[in-house]
């Protein structure tokens, strides 16, 4: 049996005016429940998915409950879950009134013959799938940002005030690895908007080698196929730190490098970047205590 090893992010942004020790606080017990999973011995799959449901359920998080609103003022979700040892994938994209919707990319994947659902299909197919489709994910706290970056208009300050997504990156003891991600998008963006996190390669990819999770704008993810970039780069004998920093180097050449990523790879070592202010993560491996940093360095 190898050795275990998990990160969480909870999302790159600015996170002005925010609660540190709390968010912090936040995707350390995200690397907990990933933890129970692993330490049992069950998968890096269980894992990610724990730990990304934990974070759906906390509100700071831009995901699930408390994700942010589109230009009318609702909560659409994107979520996806990969897993690397057979390349098997499953998202929802635009999804309403689900309280999780990681679970539901995850059943997109282990009980449909398709690799991502969209919009009222994906509701509709949560529906058949024994979910409920009414929750409501839209808190105070959501409302009250959304209310005030609508009366500030066209702005040019970054598209989410405080972070971006969650995501979940996990190798098991069977030495196989697994990524999840889920987000409520870029706040204020049009309705029907996807962004990079349901689509395999661009925000959420796991490969035999690595798992990838990305966070940030979602355009920038999806002209690079960014998550997969990175986990091919550590297939190519890169280390997930060097290859996670060139990345974002390669990013703020070409397109911007408003994003962020943790990956993990087949040996266990971590990376984590981010171009942004800040990006709250939390890393663990099997043997040695929790890290948790509200940004890099
Ligand atoms: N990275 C999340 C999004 O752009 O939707």
């Amino acid at each position: 049996m190898g050795q275990w090893a998990v990160a969480v992010h909870g999302g790159a942004g600015v996170w002005r005016d925010q609660d540190e020790g709390r968010i912090c606080t936040g995707v350390a017990a995200a690397v907990a429940g990933a933890r129970a999973v692993l330490d049992g011995g069950g998968s890096a799959l269980d894992a990610v998915v724990a730990a990304v449901l934990q974070l759906e359920d906390d509100e700071l998080f831009n995901a699930g409950t408390g994700a942010a609103l589109n230009r009318d003022g609702d909560a659409e979700l994107d979520a996806a879950v990969m897993s690397g040892k057979d390349l098997r994938c499953g998202g929802v994209a635009a999804l309403r009134g689900v309280r999780n919707p990681v679970l539901v990319a995850r059943r997109v994947m282990e009980a449909s013959p398709h690799v991502l659902l969209a919009g009222e299909g994906a509701r509709r197919f949560a529906q058949e799938q024994g979910f409920d489709v009414e929750y409501d994910p839209v808190t105070a706290r959501a409302r009250e940002v959304w209310v005030a970056r609508s009366k500030a208009g066209p702005t040019l300050e970054p598209p989410s005030p405080a972070g971006d997504t969650v995501g979940a990156v996990a190798l098991d003891r069977n030495g196989h690895l697994a990524a999840a991600t889920s987000t409520g998008g870029t706040i204020l963006k049009l309705p029907g908007r996807v962004g990079d996190s349901p689509i395999p390669g661009a925000g959420n990819y796991a490969s035999a080698w690595a798992a990838c999770s990305a966070t940030g704008r979602g355009e920038l993810m999806m002209r690079l196929l960014a998550a997969k970039a990175l986990c091919d780069r550590v297939q190519a004998g890169a280390a997930p730190q060097p290859a996670a920093d060139s990345l974002l180097v390669l990013m703020r050449e070409s397109v911007g490098a408003d994003a962020g990523f943790i990956l993990v790879s087949a040996s266990g070592e971590v990376g984590i970047a981010h171009g942004t202010p800040a990006m709250p993560h939390a890393w663990q491996r099997q043997g040695a205590p929790v890290q948790a940093r509200f940004r890099c360095g």
